[in-house]
């Protein structure tokens, strides 16, 4: 089993790069297919989906753009907790059709507010496709539109996915070994 290091921790092969583009690709596909003619904006939230853009972005066939957001590393404080603010938007998105690409739902909280503050600019509709998602891990009542894959709640690293900042170009996704 392929086995890589990343800083002080052993990790094992657990998804190669060619299922992971086999999900991306079904993916795409039924955003070709649901949202066709309807011109949406893809919102990347960076940093860790910019791996899963690109490769969903060469599989997208209808007219579509793609802007590049960021959660802030600030934190208010909101009715729900921390709240971190979402930067980098300056398109208006009034009526938009709207895709958050995300690399990973765990908790779910990170996405669960980043929809809200994204509905709160009026758009027409916000789905969220991620590559990635943790049922187990999982918090909030969320509607994950276009999943790539369900995962175990382990500690992951790759194809995006860092480590304390590390492990993000690797091609496959790794788990944290025992
Ligand atoms: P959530 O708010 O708990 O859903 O966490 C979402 C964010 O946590 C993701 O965007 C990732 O940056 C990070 N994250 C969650 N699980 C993992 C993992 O297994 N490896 C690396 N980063 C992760």
């Amino acid at each position: 089993m392929e086995r890589v290091k990343v800083l002080d921790k052993e990790f094992v092969l657990s998804i190669s790069e060619e299922n992971i583009l086999k999900a991306v690709e079904e993916v795409a596909t039924r955003i070709n297919t649901e949202l066709e003619g309807k011109n949406p904006l893809m919102l990347c939230v960076l940093n860790g989906s910019f791996m899963f853009a690109s490769d969903l972005m060469k599989r997208i066939t209808i007219p579509c753009e793609i802007s590049f957001v960021k959660l802030s590393s600030y934190q208010g404080t909101g009715s729900t907790g921390k709240v971190k603010e979402l930067i980098g938007l300056n398109e208006d998105i009034t009526g938009r059709t709207i895709v958050l690409l995300e690399d990973i739902v765990d908790t779910g909280l990170t996405i669960s507010n980043t929809v809200d503050q994204v509905k709160s600019m009026g758009p027409a509709e916000v789905r969220v496709a991620t590559m990635l998602f943790k049922p187990d891990a999982c918090k909030k009542d969320i509607t994950l539109h276009y999943v790539g894959m369900n995962i175990p709640n382990d500690f992951i690293v790759g194809y995006g996915l860092d480590y304390d900042g590390y492990g993000r170009n690797l091609r496959n996704i790794y788990t944290l070994a025992e």
